[in-house]
């Protein structure tokens, strides 16, 4: 008989799982129709005008769903897991850097075990605010620049200012996609590869 418990925590509630899926699969439309603007010529994956259409369509319920993971933030409990504790916070991610790339290969037991009052690792926690505070409304913004150039400014410091915005929103995207990708693959490093998945179906963290 396997002794084992398995613990598991409610730490996604149905909208952040809403959000979050809604949110995937926006970002992967945008990546994909980015893609096919940006290299159109001689034609990629999606025809331009169709992948233009798309992206502009897809940036929009982007906002909306941004606005809501924003304001679901500031008013339940989950805000509170994207708050950066000042104190010690290098030594935190100096331990959790270790632990991923010492520890977890010595079957360590990780540093700050997931539970009810920090469901992020330091790592992960640093991340997730770079991404949903800095980056995502960053691309958003300068999105809606490029959707509306009458707005944007003529030019800045002798740059035209639609083109620095260009140059913004196609950075901003990359580093998206690139953390995109980075996080996808630390989703695996679970109590088993699939687990963590799950958790973003049903709403449970399971960890031993
Ligand atoms: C196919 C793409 C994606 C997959 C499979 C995926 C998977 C997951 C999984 C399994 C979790 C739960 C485990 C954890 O907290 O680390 C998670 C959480 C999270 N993901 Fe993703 N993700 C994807 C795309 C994205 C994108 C594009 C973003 C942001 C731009 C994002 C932002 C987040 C955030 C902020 C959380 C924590 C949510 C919370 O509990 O407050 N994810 N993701």
């Amino acid at each position: 008989m396997n002794h084992k418990t398995t613990e598991r925590l409610y730490l996604y509630p149905v909208w952040i799982r809403l959000w979050h899926m809604t949110n995937a699969l926006l970002c992967l439309i945008l990546i994909v129709t980015g893609l096919s603007i940006q290299f159109s010529n001689p034609g990629t994956m999606v025809k331009f005008n169709a992948a233009v259409y798309v992206h502009n369509v897809s940036g929009i319920i982007l906002t909306i769903s941004y606005c809501v993971f924003f304001i679901g933030n500031l008013f339940t409990p989950n805000g509170a897991y994207y708050v950066i504790p000042v104190k010690g916070f290098f030594l935190r991610l100096k331990n959790q850097f270790i632990y991923y790339t010492i520890g977890i290969f010595r079957k360590d037991e990780a540093p700050y075990p997931v539970n009810e009052e920090s469901k992020f690792n330091p790592l992960q926690q640093v991340t997730y605010v770079v991404l949903m505070y800095g980056l995502v409304p960053f691309v958003i913004l300068s999105g809606w620049g490029l959707l509306y150039p009458e707005v944007t400014v003529n030019s800045f410091v002798g740059y035209s200012g639609l083109d620095l915005t260009d140059m913004f929103h196609i950075t901003a995207g990359f580093g998206i996609s690139i953390i995109m990708c980075v996080h996808v693959y630390f989703c695996t490093i679970g109590k088993n590869p699939t687990s963590n998945f799950k958790s973003m179906i049903n709403g449970y963290h399971e960890s031993h």
